[in-house]
């Protein structure tokens, strides 16, 4: 347990180192890394998610990026998002796409963001592809729901997501209801302090639970984001009681993460989103994943994953 937590929290303070995700740039996916990145390119991830597509996989790409802090390229990661977009388009990908505000300008301005995100989601909807952003750290939390909620009244094909270990989730989801949202539900991967987040994982689990519960009796659309057996058999056994259809909701697992159990869920007559990130960013995002789980890493260097 002590181990775990000391593991954890070194981790996470790596994923913030930034002379270290610089190098990285320079390395290209290392260490296990290009077991869960698709590639430094979209074209390189193309393949794959032909590849999952066939499988019977639905994908969400992400094109990995932190601590971007100019206008310019945050311009260029928006026209880079639209790329993408036309090109999912072009091969008939069954792909969505997500994305992380930071990486669009929020630490600049809100309406450099706002600019940035109508402009892809203009060519998101033109194109018929959902749009989902992600959730960051918790001191972005409040302007990325606010945004959200701005862009939802004008554009449908947008999700968002909801961290179960945040106090405020409960509320967020009740506030979220009237814009008839597409929310992914996770537990979160951030470091949070005790004054915004559950420090209990136990508490984390059941408050997950609750909001798979709420946000589904509201009639929402609902992604359940977890790898965690105890949250899918939960959410299935919830989906029977209550009759909730199952075009309501998805299950959503990171690329590389319990391969065979996205195919059996499928199988099963689910619809399985997977994660798939791909760009030379890979640092931040390979760093939490150890933080969440290092026998994921150790797995990943070993191949097991790679079915
Ligand atoms: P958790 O790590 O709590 O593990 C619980 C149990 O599940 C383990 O004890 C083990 O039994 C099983 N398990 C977990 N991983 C496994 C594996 N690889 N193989 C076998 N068993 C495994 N976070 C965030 O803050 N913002 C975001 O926008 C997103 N987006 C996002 C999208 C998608 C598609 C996913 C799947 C996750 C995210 N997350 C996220 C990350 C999320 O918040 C969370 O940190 C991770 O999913 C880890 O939590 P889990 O619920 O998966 O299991």
């Amino acid at each position: 347990m002590v181990v775990e937590a000391i593991s954890k929290n070194f981790f996470l303070f790596l994923s913030n180192n930034r002379l270290l995700d610089k190098l990285a740039k320079k390395w290209g996916p290392k260490f296990g890394a290009d077991k869960i990145v698709g590639g430094e390119t979209f074209d390189q991830a193309v393949p794959l998610i032909k590849r999952l597509n066939q499988q019977g996989l639905q994908v969400t790409v992400d094109h990995l990026g932190e601590f971007i802090n100019s206008e310019p390229e945050s311009r260029n990661r928006s026209q880079e998002c639209m790329e993408t977009i036309r090109t999912i388009a072009e091969h008939q990908l069954g792909s969505e796409v997500s994305l992380k505000l930071t990486s669009l300008g929020l630490d600049i301005s809100e309406e450099l963001v706002i600019e940035n995100m109508e402009q892809i989601l203009d060519t998101a909807e033109k194109h018929g592809v959902v749009v989902t952003i992600d959730m960051e750290d918790s001191s972005r939390c409040e302007r990325t729901l606010e945004i959200y909620k701005r862009l939802k009244t004008k554009y449908q094909n947008l999700g968002t997501v909801i961290q179960s270990y945040l106090y405020r989730s409960d509320c967020d989801i009740d506030e979220l209801d009237e814009y008839d949202p597409y929310l992914r539900l996770v537990k979160g991967a951030y470091k949070e302090s005790g004054k915004v987040a559950f420090p209990a994982k136990e508490k984390v689990d059941a408050n997950l639970k609750h909001l798979i519960k709420k946000n589904l009796l509201n009639g929402n659309y609902t992604a359940i984001a977890s790898h965690d057996d105890q949250i899918i058999n939960y959410t299935k056994e919830l989906a029977a009681e209550q009759r909730i259809p199952t075009d309501q909701f998805e299950f959503q697992m990171l690329y590389g993460m319990r391969n065979q159990t996205q195919l059996d869920l499928a199988k099963e007559g689910y619809t399985v989103r997977v994660y798939l990130p791909y760009g030379d960013d890979w640092y931040g995002y390979f760093m939490r994943r150890m933080a969440e789980r290092p026998a994921n890493i150790a797995f990943a260097i070993k191949g097991v994953f790679s079915k």
